[in-house]
């Protein structure tokens, strides 16, 4: 057997463990597995790719030096290795409130490197010119238009990821850009891409200085569109950006895949952008928006600030008060946010609710599916601290019965609780669904401050007669509670 059919084999099991790992990663209790399955994949799949390099090169010969064909398999192992250590480093310390940031850097990567390889793919063209016969101007018409989408998918991918990893770490405002006539510049910037790509594909030679600036204009183009779409879009919105931007470099991967010739990178780039995609759109149902709006960043568009309003007073309560009132309850629901993230409090959270489930309190945690700052962050938080997955219900299932909860813990949680998102139209979050933990005789604010959650509108629960804060820390506070229990 060559190695050419070996590498097929490696790709197709490579791609059925990719496959493994989607499924995998579906579910708590297979997550870890889906895990293994997909570093396992990666492995083959890198040994492959390297051992079909190796086969495939000769010697080569570059403005007129030879270089032996060892010179760049090593580059290519050495860059594998350096590249492979960083992200054991970044993976090692990494926090978990760090994570959607680190992963939107690692969304702008994918999309960077489809623009080189796309850049790559337009310089040797030039060469099918000299290989190819007459008769197949179509397969250069293809491979041109390979690279002007390649580009075009990488570059917004590139510069969107940037702008969501500074939103996301708070080193950019999340309050959306509102440029006059941002809808014109979006669909703009595709009508001119859509021409360019048109004249650059229909064009004899691609590879003279008209078709570079025209592969370079589109290339500015698109990083432009990209910064636009996501810097446009509203913080309570960027749940669905980050699962775009996924689903997009998953798209820009497939595009380098048929660019390089590679079938296991144009299959992993589908399923990537197929999943992405998917999850985008769960994700536009969860929080009531459209799913056509969001790949257009039309988000943020109608809502004005809701930030003026006198909500009235606060009340207060100690942490002794809320073990007493805890004490005396039958049923409670823990609806935990991006703060019990920050606060490390899941741990603690989850002795509370030991102690409680053993004084016979019917305890259980209500999720929003965009609590935290990653889908799924409140369920591996909670799975980490060993809480029971099936008191852990999703918003749906947990929301009608808040009537009869009488103690509702909201740790670190703002947005996904705030009744603005219900009541008030006007507000930036107006028609997300939200945890109605408001309808529970008791609720009890676990946060430092009053200070407004990540989409930046003030949230009317914290005023409400049966609403109660606890400032502080979420992980001493519950500490405390559980020492006053
Ligand atoms: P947020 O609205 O982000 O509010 C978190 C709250 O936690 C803050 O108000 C903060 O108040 C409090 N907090 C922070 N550190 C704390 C600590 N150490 N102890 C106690 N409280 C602390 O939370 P949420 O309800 O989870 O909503 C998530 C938001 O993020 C939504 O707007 C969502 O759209 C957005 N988002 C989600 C995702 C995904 S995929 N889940 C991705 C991007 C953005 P203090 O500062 O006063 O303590």
């Amino acid at each position: 057997m060559d190695i050419n059919s070996i590498s097929i084999a490696a790709y197709i099991v490579a791609s059925l463990l990719f496959i493994l790992s989607l499924a995998g990663l579906s579910k708590h209790e297979s997550a870890k597995s889906g895990l293994t399955y997909g570093m396992v994949g990666m492995v083959i799949a890198l040994a492959a790719t390297i051992a079909v390099a190796v086969s495939d090169l000769n010697d080569l010969d570059f403005a007129g030096v030879s270089f032996n064909k060892w010179l760049p398999i090593g580059l290519l192992i050495a860059a594998v290795v350096v590249g492979g250590l960083i992200g054991l480093w970044r993976a090692k310390i990494v926090e978990m409130t760090g994570m959607p940031e680190l992963i939107a850097l690692l969304h702008s990567f994918v999309g960077l490197a489809a623009v080189l390889i796309g850049w790559n793919g337009a310089i040797q063209g030039a060469h099918l010119h000299d290989v190819a016969p007459d008769d197949q101007g179509a397969i250069i018409g293809i491979h041109a238009a390979e690279v002007a989408i390649g580009i075009f998918i990488g570059a917004v991918t590139f510069t969107g990821s940037i702008i969501a990893n500074l939103k996301l770490s708070a080193k950019m405002k999340s309050a959306p850009l509102m440029l006059p006539g941002k809808n014109f510049i979006n669909v703009g910037s595709i009508v001119v891409f859509a021409v360019l790509t048109g004249v650059y594909v229909a064009r004899d030679d691609h590879a003279d200085t008209t078709g570079y600036i025209l592969l370079a204009v589109i290339t500015v183009v698109a990083l432009l569109l990209g910064l636009h779409l996501v810097a446009s879009i509203g913080g309570g919105d960027m749940p669905v950006v980050v699962s775009m931007l996924n689903s997009y470099s998953g798209w820009a991967a497939a595009a380098s895949g048929f660019l390089l010739n590679n079938d296991l990178l144009i299959v992993t780039g589908a399923l990537v952008g197929s999943s992405g995609a998917y999850l985008s759109y769960i994700m536009c149902k969860a929080m009531n928006r459209s799913f056509i709006s969001v790949i257009a960043g039309g988000f943020g568009i109608v809502a004005g600030p809701s930030d003026d309003t006198d909500y009235g007073e606060h009340r207060e309560i100690q942490s002794d008060a809320a073990a007493e009132l805890l004490a005396g309850a039958k049923s409670v629901v823990i609806t935990p946010g991006y703060g019990m993230a920050v606060a490390q409090a899941q741990y603690p959270v989850a002795d509370l609710t030991a102690k409680l489930r053993a004084k016979g309190v019917d305890v259980r945690f209500g999720i929003h599916p965009v609590a935290g700052r990653l889908p799924g962050h409140m369920n591996v938080l909670l799975a980490e601290a060993k809480v029971p997955y099936d008191i852990v219900l999703e918003m749906d299932e947990v929301n009608d019965d808040f009537p009869e909860t009488d103690v509702v813990l909201v740790i670190g949680a703002n947005d996904t609780v705030n009744p603005a998102a219900a009541e008030d139209p006007s507000s930036p979050i107006a028609g997300m669904p939200v945890l109605e933990v408001w309808n529970a005789k008791d609720v009890i604010v676990f946060k430092r401050s009053m200070a407004a959650g990540y989409a930046g509108v003030q949230n009317p629960l914290f005023f409400r007669d049966n609403t109660q804060m606890l400032f502080g820390d979420a992980k001493d506070r519950v500490e405390e509670i559980i020492s006053a229990l």
